[in-house]
């Protein structure tokens, strides 16, 4: 039987991570930060250029190998920053590799200003074997009340 919660996600420059920390806090679920083996360029310009070329071609890094007992979680957050108006590349990868069903999905996203994009339409593709709940999306690393704002979303989804 699936049970308990973990939070998987990818992070470039700490906002995402951020979030995932709190969710981690509120929910005392585990934490699985998604790796790629070859990790982004540090510059931004050349990070948003592999990015935007990565994304055209639906291209799937590959990421550092993730324990198989995530399957047997009941809820599963799935953090992204937003990259070119979608998830970014790894969160891609650990999806399909996943291939998850009868789980209850969360997204949650850090964006620029831009907003979510495509990110929940896509997370939906991936996981059309699964229950994706409401997601959260915030700008940067988000405000003073970015706590309050989490409380607020889990108790709405019924989870913490
Ligand atoms: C490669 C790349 C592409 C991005 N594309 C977008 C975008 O399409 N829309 C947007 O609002 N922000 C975009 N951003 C900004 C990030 O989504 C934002 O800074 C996010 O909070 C970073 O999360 P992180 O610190 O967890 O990596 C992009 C940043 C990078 C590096």
């Amino acid at each position: 039987m699936k049970d308990g919660i973990l939070i998987a996600y990818y992070s470039w420059s700490g906002h995402t991570d951020k979030v995932a920390r709190i969710i981690q806090q509120k929910t005392d679920g585990k934490l699985l930060r998604i790796k790629p083996v070859n990790e982004y360029p540090a510059d931004y310009s050349r990070c948003v250029d592999q990015a935007k070329k990565e994304i055209k071609i639906g291209y799937l890094p590959e990421i550092e190998a993730v324990p198989d007992y995530f399957d047997s979680y009941r809820t599963i957050f799935i953090g992204s920053p937003i990259w070119w108006h979608t998830m970014a590349p790894p969160v891609l990868t650990f999806l399909m590799n996943a291939k998850l069903t009868g789980t209850q999905i969360v997204p949650f996203c850090t964006h620029g200003g831009g907003g979510k994009g495509r990110f929940v339409a896509d997370i939906l593709k991936q996981c059309s074997n699964s229950t994706v709940l409401d997601d959260f999306e915030l700008y940067g690393s988000g405000g003073r009340n970015v706590e309050v704002d989490i409380t607020y979303w889990l108790s709405g989804i019924g989870i913490a």
